[in-house]
């Protein structure tokens, strides 16, 4: 079994340990938090909530679970486990921050070598996803929580993973051990320059480099993926809009635009970098 659970779960309410029940994960203070039926358990309480429903809906969910197990970005999962893979020890502890309906997990659990055990967590503030993703794959746990306060002890990860994603510097910094990696995926300029091109009235220049990265990590490596890839039904076009911010942001014309097409070639243009702590001194 190659990917197994992380349970070092910690209470978003005060960080005791958390242990599991037969139906619950529970603290010392007596704090509960119920395993739902699908098996993810919900550590968002709602102080740190920022909404009724927070994160991505069961609309962009379901459409980006259908982009993704399509194959589009297969090139990002594969670039990504050859990031996150190397120099990693039999049952070393992976978190997946914004994990989305778990896909970069999934392939990476598929790509872990024999011999190796990895204990692997995705957490996400949408409860939509984080049902999506465990009904697609059982054997790591999943949380509903967020990137703010992640509800696990300090130094307790060897990877973090934040793909596409919100990053909260100082929290990955607090759950990475000594020796720990945090792996950033972001869109790079020319990202699905093609759709912004067809959305947009003019297109707004992303920065070319990678995102910054602040003083308490340090770049161990940097790669940018590359691909064109082509889109050759209205419902993968339409998916992709979705799942993307796209949707709210660009105007009514330009979405018309997009809902008259039936293909579509894309350019993929991400960044990886691979992080680690700065030694403090
Ligand atoms: C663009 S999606 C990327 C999802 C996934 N990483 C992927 O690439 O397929 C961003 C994800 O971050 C989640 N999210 C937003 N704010 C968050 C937060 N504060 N903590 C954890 N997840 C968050 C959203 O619910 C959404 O699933
Ligand atoms: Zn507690």
């Amino acid at each position: 079994m190659p990917v197994t659970a992380f349970d070092r779960l910690a209470c978003p309410l005060d960080g005791q340990p958390l242990t599991r029940q037969l139906h619950a994960w529970q603290c010392p203070q007596g704090h509960s938090f119920d395993i739902a039926r699908q098996g993810y358990v919900h550590l968002l309480p709602v102080q740190q909530k920022r909404s009724k429903d927070p994160g991505d809906s069961k609309a962009m969910v379901a459409a980006r679970q259908r982009f993704l197990n399509a194959g589009y970005y297969q090139c990002i999962a594969d670039a990504l486990n050859e990031a996150v893979l190397p120099e990693m020890a039999s049952g070393a502890a992976c978190l997946d921050a914004g994990c989305g309906e778990g896909y970069y997990l999934r392939q990476l659990g598929q790509a872990v070598p024999e011999g190796i055990d990895m204990q692997v967590i995705g957490l996400d503030v949408s409860k939509w996803a984080v049902l999506s993703a465990a009904k697609q794959d059982p054997a790591p746990s999943w949380v509903v929580g967020t990137n703010a306060h992640i509800p696990v002890p300090d130094s307790s990860l060897d990877r973090v993973l934040c793909v596409f994603g919100f990053p909260v510097y100082d929290e990955f910094a607090r759950i990475l051990g000594p020796a720990g990696r945090l792996v950033m995926v972001d869109p790079g300029p020319d990202h699905l320059r093609e759709l912004r091109d067809i959305i947009y009235p003019t297109i707004t220049e992303r920065p070319a480099g990678a995102r910054a990265v602040p003083e308490s990590f340090q770049v161990v490596s940097r790669e940018t993926v590359c691909e064109t890839i082509v889109l050759e039904d209205a419902s993968s076009i339409e998916d992709l809009l979705a799942m993307t911010p796209h949707l709210y942001r660009a105007p009514a014309e330009g979405l018309a635009r997009a809902a008259e097409l039936t293909r579509l070639q894309l350019t993929l243009d991400v960044r990886i970098q691979v992080l680690e702590l700065t030694e403090q001194t």
